[in-house]
C-alpha cells in the first residue's frame, strides 16, 4: 500500500485530518483508518502479504504533522503485533528538506519503534544503503529512481558499474520515454 499524501495520510496527519468525529483529533483516532485498512485487507489476503509505506517527513501536496514522531511512532507500536510484511519508511527528499524543518534523518529515529521488517528508502546509494543495513537501522533499502532508470540494477551493483542518470523532465508520465528506454549495461558498452 503506498501511503505519502494520499487517503490514509490525510487521515493521519493533523495537518489534513480537520475531522470531529472519532477518525479525527486524537493520535488514536487519526490512526483508527488506517489500523482499519490494515485489518481488511490483511482478513482477505493475510498479513504476512500486506505492506504499508509511511511518510514521516514527505510534504508532498502540502502534507504535515504537528508532532510527526509521535504520530508515527504510535502507527508503528500498533503495527509491530500486525504481522505484517513489511513496513516501508520513506526519508525526505530535497524539497521536503527545503519546504520545512522535517524530521531526517527518519529510519534510525523510529527503527525502534517497529517489531519487524523495515524497509528503508529515499537518496540511497549502494554505499550508503550497504551502510545503513550493516548499522541494523533496516532489513531492507529499496530504490526508486535509480530502479527506474537502470533496468539492471542489481547487476550494476554487483558489478560496481556506473549507473545511468535518472531524468526527471520523464518523471510522472510522458509515455515510454524514461520507463522503458534507459539502456541495460550491454547496451551501454556496445
Ligand atoms: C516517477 C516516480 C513515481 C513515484 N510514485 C510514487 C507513488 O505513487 N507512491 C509512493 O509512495 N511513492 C512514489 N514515488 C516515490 C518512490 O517510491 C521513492 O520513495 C522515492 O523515489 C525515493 O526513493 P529514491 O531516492 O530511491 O528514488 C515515486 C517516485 C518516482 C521517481
Amino acid at each position: 500500500m503506498a501511503h505519502e499524501g494520499y487517503l490514509i495520510d490525510q487521515f493521519l496527519q493533523d495537518g489534513s485530518n480537520q475531522r470531529t468525529d472519532e477518525y479525527g483529533g486524537s493520535i488514536e483516532n487519526r490512526a483508527r483508518f488506517l489500523l482499519e485498512v490494515i485489518a481488511a485487507v490483511s482478513s482477505v489476503w493475510g498479513a504476512d502479504r500486506v505492506g504499508i509505506k509511511l511518510s514521516p517527513s514527505n510534504t508532498f501536496y502540502g502534507m504535515f504533522d504537528s508532532n510527526p514522531q509521535a504520530t508515527f511512532s504510535y502507527v508503528l507500536e500498533a503495527l509491530s503485533s500486525a504481522n505484517l510484511a513489511y513496513v516501508h519508511l520513506m526519508e525526505p527528499n530535497e524539497v521536503d528538506m527545503k519546504n520545512r524543518d522535517v524530521l531526517h534523518p527518519v529510519t534510525p529515529l523510529f527503527r525502534p519503534r517497529y517489531q519487524g521488517t523495515l524497509i528503508s528508502n529515499g537518496n540511497y546509494t549502494y554505499e550508503t544503503a550497504n551502510y545503513a543495513l550493516a548499522n541494523g537501522e533496516a532489513e531492507l533499502i529499496s530504490f526508486g529512481k535509480f530502479f527506474l532508470a537502470n533496468p539492471d540494477l542489481p547487476e550494476r551493483f554487483k558489478l560496481n558499474a556506473p549507473l545511468n542518470e535518472p531524468d526527471f523532465k520523464t518523471f510522472y508520465g510522458s509515455g515510454e520515454n524514461g520507463y522503458t528506454d534507459y539502456p541495460f549495461l550491454e547496451q551501454v558498452a556496445r
